[in-house]
């Protein structure tokens, strides 16, 4: 490690360890689970067309043409988010929630990682790819792993006929106790986010001394939005990310690096 990273690297160490620290996370941090990030070289969105896959419409008119199509998107994200595991990343942030020196983690990531790494004050952006949401009441329940693992394997079996295709996949679409309509529990492009999360983020923001920025490429709003939003209330601005990004000119504190490499330093 040169010299210069390793003096940020004790700043910023200091910075955290007074605590009130507000966590900002996308997908890179997940990359070191193997699942991979959205843009970039391996990204999602370099082997799904987002136009087609990133959206309710998209998604709906390519099932009725091409549905193995969309089996296999959904077959490749579960099954990947379903193998991967907390990353030392993850497990570096919920150490330091026990600790008492993290309030929050703001997530854009749908993988469910950080809850399973232990923290428990996290507020989902994006949704939460293991729960789905009632559109009518609101109500969410989880979708357990078997229940997926069960609802992939029938789609597997089931790809040589449309029809019974069609049920399967209308099992991720089931109705609520209330009778009405469940979806997956996620944002896709042109969605609204998950009533009073930005509200829960803005005051998460208010009350922190640090904001620390992990693995987000920041170009995706509104969440892009919270770390300009933590510049004007002149929190400390701190970016890990393995590259530079639209962000790193606000942030007071660069750390090019690994997620699980830099965040380690502060356990
Ligand atoms: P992106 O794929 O846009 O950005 C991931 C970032 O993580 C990039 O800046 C990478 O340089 C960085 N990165 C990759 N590996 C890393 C590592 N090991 N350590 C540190 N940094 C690493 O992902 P997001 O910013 O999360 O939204 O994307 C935001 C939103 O765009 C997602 O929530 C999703 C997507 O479309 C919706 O689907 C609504």
């Amino acid at each position: 490690m040169n010299e210069n990273k390793s003096i940020i690297l004790k700043q910023v160490s200091d910075l955290i360890q007074k605590g009130e620290v507000v966590a900002f996370t996308g997908a890179g941090i997940s990359v070191e689970s193997r699942v991979p990030a959205f843009r970039g070289e391996s990204g999602l969105w370099e082997k799904y067309d987002a136009n087609t896959y990133a959206n309710l419409l998209g998604l709906g008119a390519t099932f009725l043409i091409k549905p193995k199509k969309v089996v296999g998107f959904i077959t490749d994200i579960y099954e990947t988010i379903l193998n991967a595991m907390p990353n030392p990343a993850h497990l570096a942030l919920a150490s330091m929630e026990e600790k008492g020196i993290l309030n929050n983690i703001i997530t854009q990531n749908i993988d469910n990682l950080h809850q399973r790494a232990g923290n428990r004050k996290v507020i989902e952006l994006h949704g939460n790819l293991f729960f789905l949401r009632c559109l009518k009441c609101g109500n969410r329940r989880e979708l357990k792993e078997q229940e997926i693992r069960d609802i992939l394997s029938l789609m597997d079996k089931n790809l040589h006929s449309r029809i019974k295709l069609f049920k399967t996949f209308l099992s991720l679409f089931p109705k609520c106790s209330c009778k009405g309509q469940m979806r997956p529990d996620i944002v896709l492009f042109g969605e609204e986010l998950p009533e009073g999360a930005m509200e829960l983020s803005f005051s998460a923001i208010d009350n922190c001394k640090t904001f620390l920025m992990v693995g987000t490429s920041g170009v995706v709003y509104p969440a892009a939005s919270l770390p300009r939003y933590a510049r004007r209330c002149n929190k400390k601005i701190v970016e890990i990310n393995d590259e530079e990004t639209s962000l790193s000119a606000i942030a007071d504190y660069k750390l090019l690096g690994k997620a699980s490499e830099i965040l380690k330093c502060f356990t």
